[in-house]
């Protein structure tokens, strides 16, 4: 995994440019809502996200590419970038958030519940958690190979788990679901053009 990553970000550089997701501004608003003063976006990539959030929190990045965090050292020099996987909690201390974009769905299931119980031991009590994942309504849900139930090689060599929202609330259920969602993200493309994706948000809470 970190090798596809690398070198698509050595080859391509900001791969999906510099606007953040609307996602990481609507997390942002609900975790000033509620107080947050520090963040955690594990598979940060290059920053383009965590610079919504280091700009007015204290905001800690966990990214396994070389290649990504290069160029996010350039990008955001506000937020801590951590090399490591998001696999295993990498902060000795608990922060108030964690944003994860587009992160959990390249798992297969046991490591889906690494990182959520990695996210979700590096937060305080009470402690709120932001994902975003591909939804089983994206028209790429049930093409090429199944690799395992709900998850589809479907581009040669990558696959990625498709979550319906009851699969999603499912994955979150040592926390408190606070609301899930459904959005259509338009990302840049290398070279020009757009891809439409449609992915699930989740807001949760950790339980006291
Ligand atoms: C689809 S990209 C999303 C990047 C970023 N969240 C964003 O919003 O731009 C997935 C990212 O997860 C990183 N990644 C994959 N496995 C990881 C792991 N075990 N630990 C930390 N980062 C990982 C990849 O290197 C890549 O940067």
């Amino acid at each position: 995994m970190s090798q596809y990553w690398s070198t698509r970000f050595a080859r391509e550089g900001m791969i999906w440019g510099d606007q953040p997701s609307p996602s990481a501004l609507r997390a942002k608003a609900w975790f000033l809502e509620q107080g947050v003063k520090s963040v955690l976006v594990p598979g940060a990539g290059y920053g383009r996200n965590t610079k919504v959030f280091s700009s007015d929190l204290d905001t800690y990045g966990v990214e396994l590419s070389g290649a990504a965090l290069e160029l996010a050292a350039g990008w955001d020099s506000h937020t801590r970038f951590i090399e490591g996987s998001a696999l295993e909690p990498q902060l000795d201390f608990r922060v108030d958030a964690v944003y994860c974009y587009d992160v959990l769905h390249l798992f297969l299931a046991g490591e889906r519940r690494q990182l959520i119980a990695a996210s979700l031991s590096q937060l305080r009590p009470g402690g709120l958690l932001y994902f975003t994942s591909f939804s089983d309504e994206d028209s790429n849900n049930g093409h090429g190979r199944m690799v395992e139930p709900g998850t589809y090689e479907y581009k040669e060599g990558k696959y990625a788990h498709f979550f319906s929202d009851v699969d999603l609330r499912e994955h979150f259920f040592a926390a408190e679901v606070v609301k899930t969602g459904t959005f259509k993200e338009s990302l840049q493309s290398h070279g020009g053009g757009t891809h439409e994706y449609l992915l699930r948000e989740i807001f949760a809470r950790k339980r006291k």
